[in-house]
C-alpha cells in the first residue's frame, strides 16, 4: 500500500467507528491507502470546512463520510469540494437510521452526495464504490475488483441448502 492516501474516511463521531471501520477494512483489503478522521459538521464546523477544502490538494480522490441523526456531514463536505462524496447513514438508536438515510439522500439539486445503505452494508459498499471509481485509472485495482466479484459469485454457486 502506498503512503499517499487516496480516500478519506470521515465520520461525525467516534461512536460511528464501529460501522465505519468496515469501510476502512474493505479499502485495506484492496490495498487502497486511506486515512480516517472524526470531525463534525456542527461540533467542529471550521475543521470540517478546512478538511474538505484541502482534500483535493492533499491528493484525495474520494471522500467517504458517515453520519447519523441529522447527518449533514456528507452534504457539508460536498459543499466544499468537487471530489466525489459517498455518504453512509448510521443506524441511529431513535429511528434506526431512517433519519440519517433521508438526511443524506435528500441533497437539493446542485450538490450531490452518493448515498449508500444504512449501516455496515453501506460502509462496505462505499469502499467498493470508491475502489470502482479509483479503478478507472488503475488496471490493477480493476482486476482486484473483478476477482472480488468472482469470489463472491463462486461462494453463492457452491452453497447448498438442506
Ligand atoms: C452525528 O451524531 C454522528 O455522526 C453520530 O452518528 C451521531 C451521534 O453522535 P454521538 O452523540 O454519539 O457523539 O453527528
Amino acid at each position: 500500500m502506498s503512503h499517499q492516501p487516496l480516500v478519506s474516511v470521515i465520520m461525525g463521531s467516534k461512536s460511528d467507528w464501529e460501522t465505519m471501520r468496515h469501510a476502512s477494512e474493505t479499502l485495506t483489503s484492496f490495498g487502497v491507502s486511506h486515512d480516517c478522521h472524526v470531525m463534525s459538521a456542527h461540533r467542529t464546523p471550521d475543521l470540517t470546512a478546512q478538511f474538505a477544502r484541502q482534500a483535493e490538494e492533499r491528493g484525495i480522490e474520494v471522500i467517504i463520510a458517515g453520519a447519523g441523526g441529522a447527518a449533514h456531514l456528507p452534504g457539508v463536505i460536498a459543499a466544499w469540494t468537487l471530489l466525489p462524496v459517498l455518504g453512509v447513514p448510521m443506524e441511529s438508536q431513535a429511528l434506526k437510521g431512517l433519519d440519517s438515510l433521508l438526511s443524506i439522500v435528500q441533497m437539493p439539486q446542485g450538490v450531490p452526495v452518493g448515498t449508500m445503505a444504512i449501516g455496515k452494508a453501506g460502509a462496505v459498499n462505499a469502499a467498493l464504490l470508491a475502489v470502482s471509481i479509483l479503478s478507472s485509472k488503475s488496471p490493477d485495482l480493476r482486476e482486484k475488483l473483478r476477482q472480488f466479484r468472482q469470489n463472491q459469485a463462486d461462494k453463492i454457486i457452491s452453497e447448498s441448502v438442506p
